[in-house]
């Protein structure tokens, strides 16, 4: 029945394939928002003549523009890999280490809906974003130390559906 199809959970797959290859994966296929293409693509431009990888990027605009989008096309451009985080499920900032120590130079670590960030993990992000460094605590109580570590240079791709009083250009 056609009822059960739509229940089930290979059409869910299915409509999870779909969505895959629907997202587009260049700029060239990215339509409209052209100033927006252009700057990313000189910022792209710069950083790949710089040797660097991409400085942090805030993204902000109603659902579905295409934030997540973007932030992929912009791995793909760069030949890098997106691991992709939300604001409200890092609860602790050992959630936020976790995922900083796994990732590598020149990685796009995407936080969805940032501004759900509690205060506590964005203060923790903050010296993981200026320094490449961050501070874990190793053992407990008399024994307790913190042990600060490097991290690979990363660039973190912020999205929010927030109306920010300022960001740069690159705003969508
Ligand atoms: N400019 C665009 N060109 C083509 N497809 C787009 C564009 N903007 C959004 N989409 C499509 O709309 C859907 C929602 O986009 P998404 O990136 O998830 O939005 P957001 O993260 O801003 O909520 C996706 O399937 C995406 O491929
Ligand atoms: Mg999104």
């Amino acid at each position: 029945m056609i009822k059960e199809d739509i229940l089930s959970s290979t059409i869910i797959v299915e409509d999870k394939n779909l969505d895959l290859t629907l997202r587009p994966k260049r700029f060239s296929d990215f339509i409209g928002q052209d100033r927006l293409k252009e700057n990313m693509l000189i910022y792209i431009e710069a950083a790949k003549k710089r040797g660097e990888p991409l400085d942090h990027i805030l993204f902000s605009g109603p659902p579905g523009l295409g934030k997540t989008t973007l932030s992929q096309i912009i791995a793909n451009e760069i030949n890098t890999s997106m691991k992709t985080t939300s604001g409200p499920i890092l609860d602790k900032p050992m959630d936020l280490a976790g995922i900083l120590t796994n990732l590598q130079y020149g990685d796009i670590l995407f936080i969805d809906e940032i501004h759900r960030l509690n205060t506590t993990v964005e203060e923790y992000l903050y010296s993981a974003m200026e320094d490449f460094y961050i501070d874990i605590l190793i053992d407990q109580g008399p024994k307790a130390r913190s042990v600060k570590i490097k991290l690979p240079k990363f660039t973190l791709v912020g999205s929010t559906t927030r109306r920010i009083a300022y960001c740069p250009s690159l705003a969508v």
